[in-house]
C-alpha cells in the first residue's frame, strides 16, 4: 500500500504543474478530466483503491487523497476564474483616450532664446562665464574696490573654499575671495583680458544675491549682460542697438527715457525706461560709457570705449507676460509652467 501514498504525492505534483500551465478554461477542464474524473481519474482511482486497504491505512490514505481532491478542486476553479476574468477585459474603442502631455520651454528659456536671436542678429556674440566668481572679477576690475561703498549695492553670497574633507582651504586665492557672481558684468573683464577690440557681446547668465525674497527679489536670477568695445563707439550707438532690441523685443509702438544714474563701472552711467502703448513707465536696465578704470584693468589703450549695459531676464519676462512673482519661475509648479 506504500505505492499509493507514494502515488498521492507524484499526483499533487504533476497536477499543480498542469493546473499552472493551462492556458484556457478547455485545458482546466482537460485536467480535471484527468485527475478527478469519475472513471479514468488518476486519483480517483486511488480512492477507489481505498476498499482493499486496511482499516489504519484507509483512514491515513484517505484523508490525504480527499484532502488533496479539496486542493484540486478549488486550485482548477480558481485559474478557471482567472483565466475567464481575462478574456471579459475587452478595449472601449469608444472611452477617450488618455492625454499625453507634451513637454515644453520654460519661460525663462523662452526670453533667453529670442534675446540671443535678436542680438544675433544685430551681429553680437553670445558668451558665457562662470558662476564661480572671485572678488576681483566681480568687484575689483569694476572699479569696486573692497572698501566702495557700492559694494552695498550687491548682496553676496561668499563661498569658503574647502577640501574633500570639508576641511577650509586658507590662504589668498590669486583673485581674492570667491563668491557666487552677484551681475553678469565681470564676464566684461575676462572676455577683455583674453579679446582685443573692436566687438560686441552679450552675456547671458544665472546671478545670486544674499537677500530677502518677495515678489521682485529672488535670490537666483538671470540676466543680460552686453559690452560693445571699439575705437568710435559712442552712447548714440548704444542708443541705436537697445531701442532696436527693444522694439524686436516689445513691438514698435514703445517710448524710451534714459535717467542718469550710478554705477561704478561705467561714466556716464544712465537707466533705461521703457513704456509700452497704454502702459506705466518701466525701468528695464543699467548701462552707460565702459569706466576707464574699467579699461586700465585690462590694459586697453586710451584709444577705446565703449558702452555697457545689464538687465534683468526675469524682469523682463514679467513684463512681456504679465507675471506678478518672480518667485513662481522657480516654484517648479506645473500649474504656472504650463501657461506658457
Ligand atoms: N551689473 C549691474 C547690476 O547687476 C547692471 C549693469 C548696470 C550692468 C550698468 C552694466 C551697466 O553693464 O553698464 O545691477
Amino acid at each position: 500500500m506504500k505505492k499509493i501514498v507514494m502515488d498521492i504525492d507524484v499526483i499533487r505534483k504533476n497536477a499543480k504543474r498542469d493546473i499552472e500551465a493551462a492556458t484556457s478554461v478547455k485545458t482546466c477542464e482537460d485536467v480535471r478530466v484527468q485527475y478527478l474524473g469519475r472513471k479514468d481519474g488518476e486519483l480517483t482511482a486511488v480512492l477507489r483503491a481505498l476498499s482493499s486497504m486496511s482499516l489504519e491505512e484507509k483512514r491515513r490514505v484517505g484523508s490525504e487523497a480527499n484532502a488533496l481532491r479539496v486542493e484540486l478542486e478549488e486550485l482548477i476553479e480558481n485559474k478557471i476564474k482567472e483565466l475567464s476574468s481575462k478574456k471579459i477585459q475587452r478595449i472601449d474603442v469608444t472611452k477617450p483616450g488618455k492625454r499625453v502631455s507634451l513637454g515644453h520651454l520654460h519661460p525663462l528659456t523662452r526670453i533667453d532664446r529670442e534675446v540671443r536671436d535678436i542680438f544675433s542678429s544685430l551681429n553680437f556674440s553670445v558668451v558665457s562665464g562662470p558662476e564661480l566668481e572671485d572678488e576681483y572679477h566681480n568687484f575689483d576690475a569694476l572699479n569696486i574696490p573692497g572698501d566702495h561703498p557700492a559694494r552695498d549695492m550687491w548682496d553676496t553670497f561668499w563661498v569658503k573654499p574647502r577640501t574633500d574633507n570639508g576641511e577650509e582651504i586658507k590662504g589668498a586665492k590669486k583673485g581674492g575671495k570667491l563668491l557666487m557672481r552677484t551681475h553678469t558684468s565681470p564676464m566684461q573683464i575676462r572676455y577683455m583680458e583674453t579679446h582685443q577690440a573692436p566687438f560686441q557681446i552679450i552675456v547671458p547668465g544665472r546671478t545670486f544675491r544674499y537677500e530677502a525674497t518677495d515678489a521682485s527679489h529672488e535670490i537666483n536670477f538671470y540676466q543680460v549682460e552686453g559690452l560693445m568695445v571699439g575705437p568710435n563707439v559712442t552712447l548714440a550707438n548704444f542708443k541705436f542697438i537697445i531701442e532696436s532690441f527693444f522694439k524686436r523685443f516689445f513691438g514698435e509702438n514703445l517710448e524710451f527715457r534714459y535717467r542718469p544714474s550710478y554705477f561704478p563701472f561705467v561714466e556716464p552711467g544712465v537707466e533705461l525706461d521703457v513704456k509700452l502703448p497704454g502702459g506705466k513707465w518701466l525701468e528695464v536696465m543699467g548701462a552707460g560709457m565702459v569706466h576707464r578704470n574699467v579699461f586700465n584693468a585690462v590694459k586697453y589703450d586710451k584709444e577705446m570705449q565703449g558702452f555697457a549695459f545689464g538687465m534683468g531676464l526675469d524682469r523682463l519676462a514679467m513684463i512681456k507676460y504679465g507675471i506678478p512673482d518672480i518667485r513662481l519661475f522657480y516654484s517648479g509648479d506645473v500649474r504656472f509652467t504650463k501657461q506658457f
